[in-house]
């Protein structure tokens, strides 16, 4: 079954045809980044009226780099939800419009859901991923810090969230108070390989929960950049920028495992754009004693093979929309 995935959440306009929820054929993304970075993060009115702009090219090119006519493709998977609704609104009335145009089944998607998807995606390292039900999966992203425990496609129980700012929030946050750019995740990461995680920075481990909070640690960051005059001295810059990645990734590996042995959980899957950090993906694959999945960078930042990867599997289960799909901003994964 080729499925056509359309994502448009946030700020990235992107398309996708894939085969039988793994095999990739095309796989687009138009990001809006070089635009939203000169206002230090995502302005909503400005993101719509990008994917109005790039929407119908981006889709024209995942058919192309597929080599496919829409003759051969099978159904439609677009996100509805959670997201900014200018711009989810772009995505799926593109989806309904093509649905009907062509007359193919369509689905909608939960974008949090379809993060976890992108572990099915076949890539060179990955050619046959096996995934073995119950997983722990952490979805790391922009808006979402989510622990969820996966019984089987479309069976999830959400075990923890974040109470306070996403762990990609966080990075964003702190890259912004350490004058680093944005998206801040990337910029922290580079910043960080210069410098020492040797500041003591504090953990909210919550125990007996199994959710996230990440403010505290954003707070102790400000107070330690007013102190110490950070932004002055260079290395002083690169040690903060480690120990505050290193804050992060100490609480989400450690939750994660844990909570990974409580529900006796066969693997563990990492997903959303903060799965894109080779620190938290390196202490994940030395201190778990489970079996790690995590899709290559790209696979985990905002794509839509993940959509389409999960899509598939909602077809499968028979899960059709019609056409008054509409948006969930606030949509949460289970
Ligand atoms: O999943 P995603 O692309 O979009 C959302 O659904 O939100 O995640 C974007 C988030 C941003 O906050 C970005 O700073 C973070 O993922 N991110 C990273 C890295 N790459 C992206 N965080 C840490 N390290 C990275 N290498
Ligand atoms: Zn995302």
């Amino acid at each position: 079954m080729r499925i056509l995935g359309i994502e448009t959440s946030c700020d990235e306009t992107a398309a996708a045809i894939v085969v039988d929820g793994h095999s990739i054929m095309s796989n687009v993304v138009a990001s809006q980044i070089d635009i939203h970075s000169r206002y230090g993060g995502i302005v909503p009115e400005v993101a719509s009226r990008q994917h109005l702009l790039t929407i119908v090219p981006v889709i024209s090119r995942a058919l192309s780099d597929a080599a496919v006519a829409w003759e051969n493709i099978d159904g439609v998977a677009v996100t509805y939800g959670p997201g900014l609704s200018g711009s989810l609104l772009v995505g799926v009335n593109a989806a309904k419009a093509i649905a009907f145009a062509r007359q193919l089944p369509l689905t909608g998607v939960n974008h949090l859901e379809a993060h976890i998807y992108a572990n099915w995606l076949s890539t060179p390292s990955h050619e046959n991923n096996q995934i073995t039900f119950p997983c722990l999966c952490l979805v790391v992203s922009g808006g979402h810090s989510d622990l969820v425990l996966m019984k089987g496609h479309g069976q999830l129980d959400r075990l923890g969230h974040t109470r306070d700012d996403a762990a990609g929030e966080a990075f964003d946050k702190a890259a912004r108070i350490l004058h680093l750019g944005y998206p801040g995740g990337p910029a922290i990461e580079k910043a960080a390989r210069a410098g020492t995680p040797r500041l003591p920075l504090p953990r909210a481990w919550l125990k007996d929960s199994h959710d996230f909070s990440f403010s505290g640690l954003k707070t102790a960051l400000w107070h330690l950049v007013q102190r110490e005059n950070v932004l002055a001295d260079p290395s002083l810059l690169a040690d903060t920028a480690a120990s505050f990645q290193n804050a992060v990734v100490d609480v989400l590996v450690a939750k994660t495992i844990h909570a990974a042995r409580e529900f006796k959980a066969r693997q563990i899957l990492l997903s959303g754009g903060v799965a894109a950090n080779r620190l938290l993906t390196e202490r994940f694959l030395n201190s778990s004693p489970l079996p790690i999945l995590v899709p290559p960078p790209h696979l985990c930042t905002d794509n839509a093979a993940m959509v389409a990867a999960c899509g598939y599997y909602r077809f499968q289960r028979g899960l059709l929309d019609g056409y008054d799909l509409d948006i969930v901003p606030s949509l949460t994964i289970a």
